[in-house]
């Protein structure tokens, strides 16, 4: 069923005209960033948007500053019209796909920098990454002001950290966190996944399975962690090659390490599958 087309918004004077009635009547406006090349995980956080507030914004945009030098933002996948179509389908209101020069230009200097929990797992590997995406994530909310935000489980480290970020700078929104969705085999649904050969899509799926040995063997009684990141580690390389960034149970509050597993724990990986840098976690909760 082909959906009303939202309405496509440049830049940030319109982003703000448009908002300005839904603000001054009240009405729970809903925003869901994204990066574009929109799939049933980015739709999963727009039909609980939908659900949930009067007026939904989805964000188109490639943020530079959240790519590392070596990364893959030149050939990050852009399909707009695509995305539109998504978006309509979805209910979307709005779609703010602004251009480099409108977010950053005018010689920006402030970047926010959420210190420890951006220490350990993906930043560890991707330095700066954080700080890019805290800023344009605060610019966003600044834009559109929204009552209501949404962001996937999926990428968890980026929800803990934006989570702190509204918290220690006082944002007035609430953050909603989505599940994370998978294909039918389980492999956990990213625009990076396009990058993948038909091979590399087969052995992409070690990552899930290695997560899911190691929420097996926690439902079974271990909980001594090292014992735990070494099965998850020995999925993976009985699958191939695959150059591990992290393979890790962490504290889901803290993202730090912990010896004796308790609480709530966040079986976090990345890997990389040839050039292409996959991400997945699982929560388990110990008792
Ligand atoms: P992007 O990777 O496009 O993801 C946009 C949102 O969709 C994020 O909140 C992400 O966690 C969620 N998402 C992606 N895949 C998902 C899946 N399989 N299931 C559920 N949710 C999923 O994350 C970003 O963009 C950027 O860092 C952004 C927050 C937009 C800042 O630039």
């Amino acid at each position: 069923m082909p959906g009303k087309q939202p309405v496509l918004i440049r830049t940030i004077a319109e982003m703000r005209q448009a908002m300005k009635p839904y603000k001054a009547n009240g009405s729970r406006v809903g925003l869901v960033p994204t990066m574009g090349a929109l799939h049933a995980g980015h739709a999963s956080l727009l039909k609980r948007a939908r659900s949930e507030c009067n007026v939904v914004v989805a964000s188109v945009y490639v943020n530079p500053t959240q790519f590392g030098p070596n990364e893959d933002f030149n050939k990050y996948p852009r399909q707009l019209p695509l995305d539109l179509d998504r978006c309509g389908r979805e209910g979307v209101d709005y779609v703010f796909a602004p251009a480099d020069a409108e977010m950053y230009g005018g010689g920006t200097q402030t970047l926010i920098h959420v210190a420890k929990l951006t220490e350990r797992l993906c930043g560890t590997f991707r330095p700066g990454h954080f700080d890019g995406v805290c800023t344009v994530v605060a610019k966003l909310f600044n834009i559109v002001q929204p009552d209501l935000t949404y962001f996937g489980q999926k990428d968890a480290q980026q929800v803990t950290v934006l989570k702190r970020m509204v918290a220690d700078l006082n944002v007035p929104l609430q953050i909603v966190v989505c599940p994370t969705i998978r294909e039918g085999d389980g492999l956990a649904m990213s625009s990076r996944n396009a990058f993948l050969s038909v091979e590399q899509r087969k052995q992409a799926l070690c990552l899930y399975n290695a997560l899911q040995a190691g929420r097996n063997v926690i439902v079974q009684g271990i909980k001594t962690s090292s014992r735990i990141n070494a099965i998850m580690r020995d999925v993976v390389l009985a699958a191939g090659p695959f150059a591990t960034d992290y393979l890790e149970a962490v504290d889901a509050q803290t993202l730090q390490p912990m010896e004796e597993l308790a609480g709530t724990v966040l079986l976090a990986g990345a890997i990389r599958i040839g050039a292409t840098r996959l991400i997945d976690n699982l929560l388990v909760d110990v008792t």
